[in-house]
């Protein structure tokens, strides 16, 4: 779908997301979310921090899985996906900490594996991803599955593309402080959800959403597997979908 503007993409999101927490919640079942991290989903959990204190929405049965974080991270450090989860959302609404999961930027690198083999069973242990939330990046990431990255990828430790380690570089005071890595969901994890929803705002997303939309499918952009899914919207803004 496509909206005249970030505001009412991210309301609109927002509500799906609501709509399927009421629903889980008056069945008494937990939901369980996806979380993706950026500026991109910013409004959205703005939204949901209001629908929060304004309309009663519970966040007790909610259960949350996010993407990725940067290897290695501390976890109170200002860049790391925690302490934006943290500031964005989790510390406006009733969640319970225990139902909150990040990838874990402080293991050592030998522990890596058997921590994303566990945050898999996790998952499928909860039932598997209600609705997974996108963004893109500009080299075709999402999560941070970057270019090469297969269709069956699970969670999984990875090297940054030298353009997404550019673009994060605000945050980091300069490119080389960014880190060179990251812990990533996979493809596959990501294709497992029910529901998967990619935003994408602004002018500088209009070449990649175009290639991840009407570009053949191939691992050089790695959004394009989202063609393969039944499952999948894409939530743009006018300036996002200009070049469709
Ligand atoms: C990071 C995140 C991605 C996100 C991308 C786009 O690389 N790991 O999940 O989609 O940034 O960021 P932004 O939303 O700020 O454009």
């Amino acid at each position: 779908s496509i909206f005249p503007n970030e505001n009412q993409a991210s309301i609109a999101a927002a509500q799906k997301i609501a709509n399927l927490i009421r629903k889980n919640n008056n069945g008494k079942k937990p939901t369980v979310l996806g979380l993706a991290t950026g500026s991109t989903p910013i409004k959205v959990y703005k939204e949901l921090i209001r629908l929060h204190k304004e309309e009663n929405l519970s966040f007790e049965n909610v259960v949350t899985f996010n993407l990725d974080e940067y290897y290695p991270m501390k976890s109170d450090a200002t860049q790391s996906y925690v302490t934006f989860m943290n500031e964005n959302l989790f510390n406006h609404i009733n969640i319970e900490k225990q139902n909150i999961n990040i990838p874990d930027g402080t293991l050592e690198e030998k522990d890596i594996a058997a921590f994303c083999l566990a945050y898999e069973k996790k998952i499928s242990a909860y039932g598997g991803l209600d609705l997974q939330l996108l963004g893109i990046g500009r080299t075709g990431h999402i999560g941070f599955n970057e270019p090469g990255s297969a269709p069956n990828s699970g969670t999984r430790l990875v090297t940054l593309d030298d353009l997404t380690r550019r673009d994060a570089s605000r945050d980091f005071g300069g490119k080389e402080n960014v880190p060179t890595k990251a812990i990533t969901m996979g493809v596959g994890t990501i294709f497992k959800a029910k529901e998967i929803i990619l935003l994408a705002f602004n002018k500088k997303k209009a070449s990649i959403v175009k290639k991840a939309l009407e570009g053949e499918i191939s691992p050089n952009v790695p959004a394009t597997y989202l063609q393969l899914s039944d499952n999948v919207e894409f939530i743009l803004d006018v300036d996002a979908a200009s070049d469709l």
